[in-house]
């Protein structure tokens, strides 16, 4: 269940997505081909798909492959199939991709429009019925652009028009891109898990648990 911000992890690794869920901090997980591509070339995408859905809870986004509006549903039945009340069709932006929102919304099928790098594909991709819709920090940034300004007004045009629609912002590729995702708006940053792990760490932190454990270890000593 979505509180009102939520964080979920860029993975298809079983192993990680199982232990850090164990922290408690996650809501949902996205995936993409190329994620699944790097971490596990070989794998069949229902196996791995359905032990991410085993070790975890909430939406699981999976994304579509093909590009035709008549391969994208066809596709997207069978992804839906693996847990139709957690499984959250990814589906491309384009002309095609708007109208496979359209229809799975229709159906109830829970959609994210992916690859999102502006405000109008935003807009439209939350008329359609998305669920969800992904705005690529770290892509637009590739791009010479500020990504904050794209979060920020996707947020104000949702909620002026009250669009139930919830930001992502995937593409995560710094700690800073999501307390920036967060402060301009952003519903969920989905984070890789180098990512998340670096979030924990702090330098001043760890040289202050060293100083306190080392004073109790050797409390009552002479010095
Ligand atoms: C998440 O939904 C995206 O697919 C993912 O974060 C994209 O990341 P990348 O731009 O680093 O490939």
């Amino acid at each position: 269940m979505l509180g009102p911000m939520s964080l979920f992890l860029d993975s298809s690794e079983p192993k990680e997505v199982e232990e850090l869920f164990g922290w408690g901090v996650l809501s949902g997980v996205t995936t993409n081909p190329l994620i699944i591509a790097r971490e596990a070339p070989d794998a069949d995408i229902g196996e791995r798909i359905r032990s991410v859905l085993r070790v975890s809870h909430g939406d699981v986004c999976v994304e579509l492959t093909t590009e035709t509006e008549a391969e994208m549903l066809k596709e997207a039945a069978v992804y839906a199939a693996w847990d139709p009340a957690r499984i959250c069709i990814k589906v491309p932006m384009s002309e095609a991709g708007i109208r496979v929102v359209h229809a799975l919304a229709k159906k109830g099928v829970k959609t994210n429009a992916t690859c999102l790098m502006a405000m109008n594909q935003a807009y439209l991709a939350a008329l359609a019925g998305a669920t969800y819709v992904s705005i690529f920090a770290g892509r637009v940034r590739d791009m010479g652009y500020d990504v904050r300004p794209v979060i920020a007004s996707t947020r104000e045009v949702l909620d002026r028009e009250g669009l139930p629609a919830k930001i992502i912002v995937g593409s995560v590729r710094h700690m800073m891109d999501v307390n920036e995702a967060l402060e301009a708006g952003a519903h969920i940053p989905t984070v890789p898990p180098p990512i998340l792990r670096k979030m924990v760490w702090n330098p001043r932190t760890e040289a202050t648990i060293q100083e306190f454990n080392t004073a109790w270890r050797n409390r009552g000593k002479k010095g």
